[in-house]
């Protein structure tokens, strides 16, 4: 049966996204070499070139935090009535990242600030509630961010499929970008395939079953999607995945072509998702920001005007979640971008030596509350610059040439 929601809404969707990347990444050739893989694995049947590395000052608030500054600027802060933040990396229990994001873009006090979890794919529950709270407030912005860093055990398999970074998306109603569908369909099922317990820094992954429960959620999402929007697979153009690592698009992509018995051929196929792919290829998975980023990878690299154009798109959350959604992109939707900065974000950030990756790797803040510094490593505006008596220290990087800020926010204690 088909549900009309649409009626008597407004038009609501994505107005402006914008990423941040660590200012480091390790080439894949030199993670190959050293584990005495073939480089051809992890480029070719992982779709990984790089992966993205946290320095000891980056976290996913400083990460948050750069994006949430760049998609902002210029904007009315006065119409801010939201932040939701989506991660799997919490740095604490009971305070929400989102406040620290708060305070590091000095947003007004009105504006509500909270964290959601749901492993990868809260990130699109956050922007389903952005959704809905534009609808009702159309004169409102919601900003959702999504942040993370992936991070499994030194020589796991899972090791290559790291990366770490932050998408910020901009929600509000008449929206430059994408006019998102009021239709989504989800998929739910207690499953154990990827989890992290409180206690440990890595996940802990049933790597092939999580390939195998990612695609039935995809199956039943589409399913429930279908019984919503009853609209045929021709309707999209383009679709978008989240991307562990950019072949499981690939793999996801020819299930849901299977499925419809779609009569594409490979190079139709993969045209259809291929320019989602290119940044999630050099950053790694990102988690909750991995769909998001496919999604302004497609708008940023797609050599074709998607003006009109309706994307389908695929959230999965290990555990698990999975919700099929999707949208249509608006005319004049390049004029918004900022592919530039991003490019030229990605073309700055250094390679590291393994050995430096190992290091960065092991270590870890103090938790007994003594004071500590983090050596300066990030060309981010934001920082860690350290802890003190258990509480993290942000503050403006030194010098940062986007750095405006005269008032900052917690500075690191003296010691
Ligand atoms: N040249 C080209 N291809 C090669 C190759 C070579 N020399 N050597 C191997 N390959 C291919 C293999 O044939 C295989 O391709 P297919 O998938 O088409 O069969 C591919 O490279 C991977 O090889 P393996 O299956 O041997 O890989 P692996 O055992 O090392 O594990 C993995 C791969 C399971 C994805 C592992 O990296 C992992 O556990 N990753 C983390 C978990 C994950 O990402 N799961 C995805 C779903 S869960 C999710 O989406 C949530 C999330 O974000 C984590």
């Amino acid at each position: 049966m088909s549900i009309n929601i649409s009626n008597h809404l407004p038009t609501v969707g994505i107005d402006r996204m914008s990423f941040s990347v660590p200012s480091h990444y390790l080439p894949l050739e030199a993670l190959a070499e050293n584990r005495g893989t073939s480089f051809r694995k992890y480029q070719v049947g992982l779709g990984q070139e790089k992966m993205s590395v946290p320095a000891p000052d980056e976290d996913i608030i400083t990460l948050a935090a750069n994006a949430g500054a760049r998609v902002l600027e210029g904007e009315d802060l006065s119409a801010l009535d939201t932040v939701i933040l989506a991660t799997e990396s919490g740095i604490d229990q009971s305070k929400a990242g989102a406040i620290y994001v708060h305070g590091l873009l000095n947003l007004p006090s009105h504006c509500r600030a909270f964290e959601v979890k749901q492993a990868c794919c809260s990130s699109t529950a956050a922007l389903q509630m952005a959704l809905a709270g534009v609808s009702i407030k159309p004169n409102r912005k919601f900003l959702v961010i999504a942040t993370d860093v992936a991070r499994y055990g030194l020589e796991t398999a899972g090791e290559p499929t790291q990366g770490a970074g932050a998408i910020a998306i901009l929600v509000s109603a008449n929206p430059r970008l994408i006019a998102m569908d009021p239709e989504s369909g989800s998929y739910t099922k207690d499953v154990m395939d990827f989890w992290r317990p409180n206690y440990l820094d890595t996940a802990l992954v049933d790597g092939k079953y999580s390939i195998k429960v990612y695609l039935d959620a995809l199956e039943n999402a589409w399913a429930e999607y279908q019984r919503e929007a009853d609209r045929p697979f021709e309707a999209f153009s383009r679709f978008c995945y989240h991307l562990p690592f950019t072949r499981m698009g690939e793999k996801a992509h020819n299930q849901l072509t299977s499925l419809v018995d779609a009569q594409l051929s490979k190079e139709d196929r993969l045209h259809q998702i291929e320019a989602g792919l290119m940044y999630n290829r050099q950053i790694g998975n990102t988690y909750t920001a991995s769909l998001h980023l496919s999604i302004l990878s497609m708008l940023e690299n797609d050599t074709e005007d998607l003006s009109g154009k309706r994307i389908g798109l695929f959230s999965y959350g290990s555990g698990c979640m999975g919700t099929f959604f999707s949208g249509t992109v608006q005319p004049g939707y390049r004029d918004t971008l900022l592919t530039e900065a991003h490019a030229k974000q990605l073309a700055s950030r250094i390679p590291l030596e393994l050995p430096t990756y190992e290091d960065w790797y092991a270590h870890s803040l103090p938790c007994d509350g003594q004071t500590y510094l983090t050596p300066l490593c990030t060309r981010g505006q934001f920082r860690l610059g350290g802890i003190d008596a258990h509480q993290r220290q942000y503050e403006a990087s030194p010098g940062h040439p986007s750095s405006t800020r005269q008032d900052g926010p917690a500075q690191l204690a003296q010691v």
